[in-house]
């Protein structure tokens, strides 16, 4: 049976698009982004800088920038309801107390006028109406929970004072105060170093996994990939281009695509002079050729990926490749 068929499903994008009309032209930020996050399943979006990750996280929030951004197609479902139909009032009620995002920096959401308890009781107070003491405990029994050491005299300081996993530790403690039914973390231990970055991981897995919290990690470290998630999206070019549970796609990866990713990750026990690198430029999103975005850097590229773009479709039980020829078992 594929991983997590019997879940409900807490998020099922569909079909996303999302464009920037600049002066430049338009800009295909997102162009096809499809993708599913069950309850209590961590669901890996991957894919190398500027292939639109944290547009399609905006859109899910309908946080886009309008203009120059515009959603225009697709279906975002969330609890079985399209977000994008709801009015800016019913979407104020869904951000943060339903779904909520924590981003890479956390000095940027983090106001560093106001104390850190004051800044987490708020999110209690306005989410769960509760009175100033209580929020106030609330928010010292959340920073425990992120193992934050003693969290009474932490709750009275300044962000500026504590460390950047600290402050990211607090990011996650703001985040699940209300327990969400989804959390999308986009690229929340980029800017810490090894170390902390594990920790910060350790508790996310582990608060998600206590509450049963869905999370949409986006990430373009396929190690983060492997220790945090169930399932994964790999994106190219504004697309989806595979899809599968974490298994097969480290073990069988069907597109060019993910198979230049994973070449380029040291392996354990293999002697590698120098490590692969995926050739060629990125892709620049207003002058996209017709076919397929990978084209010009793929080393299998036929004609008829010149001519039109794939479709997603599934080659196996939960795995969906965006390719006209994907790599099986014998080419690899
Ligand atoms: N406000 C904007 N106006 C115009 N173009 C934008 C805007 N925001 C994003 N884009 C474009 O959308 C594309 C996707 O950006 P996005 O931020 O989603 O990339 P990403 O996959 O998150 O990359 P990274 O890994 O670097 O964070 C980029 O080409 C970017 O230049
Ligand atoms: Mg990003």
């Amino acid at each position: 049976m594929a991983y997590g068929q019997n879940r409900k499903s807490v998020l099922k994008v569909s079909g996303l698009k999302t464009y920037f009309f600049t002066s430049e032209g338009i800009i295909k930020a997102v162009d096809g982004v499809d993708f599913e996050v069950k309850q209590g399943e961590v669901l890996g979006l991957v894919g190398e800088s500027g292939c639109g990750k944290s547009v399609s996280a905006l859109s899910i929030l309908r946080l886009v920038p309008i203009p120059p951004g515009r959603i225009v197609a697709g279906k975002v479902e969330f609890m079985g309801k399209d977000l994008l139909k709801l009015n800016e009032r019913e979407m104020r009620k869904i951000r943060g107390k339903k779904i909520s995002m924590i981003f890479q920096d956390p000095l940027t959401s983090l106001n560093p006028v106001l104390t850190i308890g004051y800044q987490l009781a708020e999110v209690f107070r306005f989410h769960k109406n509760l009175d100033r003491i209580k929020s106030l405990k609330e928010s010292i029994d959340m920073l425990k929970a992120t193992e934050i050491p003693s969290s009474e005299e932490r709750v009275k300081q300044y962000p500026h004072a504590m460390s950047g996993g600290m402050r990211q530790r607090v990011m996650i403690a703001m985040s699940l105060a209300c327990e969400p039914a989804l959390l999308i973390a986009d690229e929340p231990t980029t800017a810490l170093d090894v170390t902390v970055q594990a920790q910060v991981l350790r508790l996310m897995k582990r608060l998600c996994r206590d509450r049963r919290t869905a999370a949409l990690l986006i990430t373009h470290d396929m190690g983060v990939v492997a220790n945090m998630c169930q399932r994964v999206a790999v994106m190219y070019a504004g697309r989806v281009v595979e899809y599968a549970d974490v298994f097969t796609l480290f073990n069988s990866p069907a597109h060019p695509y993910t198979e230049g990713l994973l070449r380029s990750l040291p392996r354990v026990g293999v002697k590698q002079k120098k490590l692969d690198t995926i050739e060629g430029q990125p892709p620049i999103l207003n002058r996209l050729p017709p076919g397929c975005a990978f084209t010009p850097r793929c080393k299998y590229a036929k004609e008829k990926c010149k001519e039109a773009v794939p479709e997603l479709v599934s080659i196996g039980k939960g795995h969906e490749v965006r390719c006209y020829f994907p790599i099986s078992g014998e080419q690899k």
